[in-house]
């Protein structure tokens, strides 16, 4: 599975603390590369184009609450994009979601809470079933 990961300043250290512990996947960097001010816009939408494109599987996007984020990854077709700031919300959003695009409030989180959310996002299936029929009506409303 690859990986594409993107953050603005505020997410950039917690970006930087998962590159290295996301090493068994292969990772593709979008930026931020320092903590200089960013606009999140500049790397959120072309991480979660490579998502769309299936040039990576997954996404994981931080920013400072995660919001901004999760609005860019939102607009792109396709991408499924889950806020999520407890591991509940990281398993609930698989399973249910099928979600293709995690946004972290890098602000918000230490670094044990990130590695917990990103271990059971990545590891958690999708139900499938009952969830299709919901996502197949949000896909046929896609613009
Ligand atoms: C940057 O200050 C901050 O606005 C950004 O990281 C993010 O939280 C926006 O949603």
């Amino acid at each position: 599975m690859k990986i594409a990961l993107a953050c603005d300043h505020a997410g950039y250290p917690l970006k930087e603390m998962l590159k290295k512990y996301l090493n068994d996947y292969e990772v593709l960097d979008f930026g931020a590369f320092n903590e200089e001010s960013i606009d999140y816009p500049d790397t959120g939408f072309p991480a979660a184009i490579a998502v769309q494109k299936n040039e990576c599987q997954r996404g994981i996007l931080i920013c400072g609450t995660g919001i901004g984020m999760s609005i860019v990854a939102n607009k792109v077709k396709g991408i499924r994009a889950s806020l999520c700031h407890c591991l509940e919300f990281a398993i609930l959003t698989r399973k249910h979601n099928n979600s293709n695009v995690l946004c972290l409030p890098g602000r918000f989180l230490d670094d044990n809470q990130a590695v917990q959310i990103v271990d059971a996002w990545l590891n958690t299936e999708y139900e499938d079933g009952r969830h299709q029929r919901r996502l197949d009506k949000i896909a046929a409303r896609e613009l």
